[in-house]
């Protein structure tokens, strides 16, 4: 199964990600990892990334469609995938039509989470994450362990530089600029599926299991 996951920055997008992932046992394809990683480590890449990431805004088309063109390739997608956070413009949704296409293959679904802005603020600027493995946290609703060590794998949790509340507020304004017109786009392609993200963690993961289980 291919499946994208939509849905305005703090929607929960990577935390039901991971959790589908291990369900349907496909891997996880979080843009915003890739992005960390290659800043974390300097490379050509994470050095352009970070001057965009670090305003909350996107980092150029051209840029991210050619990594995730070489992931989906890999043998771990041959299976399917999720993509966390890519298609984020109707330009990049344009490009992975066409780079499915050309193996006669298409999107499944898109997984929309909704929740409303004043909460998506108090999740951002409250998640808490491990630099080493990625794991999510947030102090209110899963606080991570009082020595700040991941839990995983021992890691140190931090906060995002890009959870700040200004980066936030600019974050959820391009997401309405740049990523709401793919709801439109996904619709008339009779794709879109949208979930309200505002209950527990777990209840969210139900009410997606329960939909792709019906598939
Ligand atoms: P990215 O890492 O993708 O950030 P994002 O889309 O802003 O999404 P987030 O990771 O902030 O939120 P999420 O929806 O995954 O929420 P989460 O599950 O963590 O991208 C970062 C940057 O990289 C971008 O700004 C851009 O610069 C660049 N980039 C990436 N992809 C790009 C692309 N395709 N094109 C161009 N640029 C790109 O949850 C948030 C918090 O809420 C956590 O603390 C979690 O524990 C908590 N939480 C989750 N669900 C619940 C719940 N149901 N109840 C209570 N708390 C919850």
């Amino acid at each position: 199964m291919k499946l994208v996951m939509l849905g305005a920055p703090g929607t929960g997008k990577g935390t039901q990600g991971v959790r589908i992932s291990k369900d349907l046992n496909i891997p996880n394809i979080s843009t915003g990892d890739i992005l960390r990683k290659a800043v974390s480590e300097e490379t050509k890449l994470g050095i352009e990334a970070k001057q965009y990431m670090d305003q909350g805004k996107l980092v150029p088309d051209e840029l991210i469609i050619g990594i995730v063109d070489e992931r989906i390739r890999e043998k771990d997608c041959e299976n399917g995938f999720i993509l966390d956070g890519f298609p984020r413009t109707v330009p990049q949704a344009q490009a992975l039509d066409e780079i499915l296409k050309a193996t006669n293959d298409n999107i499944d679904f898109v997984l929309e989470l909704v929740v409303g802005r004043e909460q998506l603020v108090k999740r951002l600027t409250s998640r808490r994450v491990c630099e080493s493995c990625g794991k999510v946290y947030n102090v209110i609703s899963n606080p991570p362990p009082a020595d700040s060590k991941c839990e995983a794998c021992g890691g140190n949790i931090i906060q995002r530089s890009d959870d700040s509340e200004e980066t936030v507020v600019n974050r959820l304004k391009i997401y309405e600029e740049k990523t709401k017109p793919l709801k439109e786009y996904y619709t008339a392609q009779d794709k879109l599926k949208e979930f309200d993200g505002n209950g527990t963690v777990e209840d969210v993961e139900r009410s997606i299991r329960e939909f792709l289980e019906h598939k």
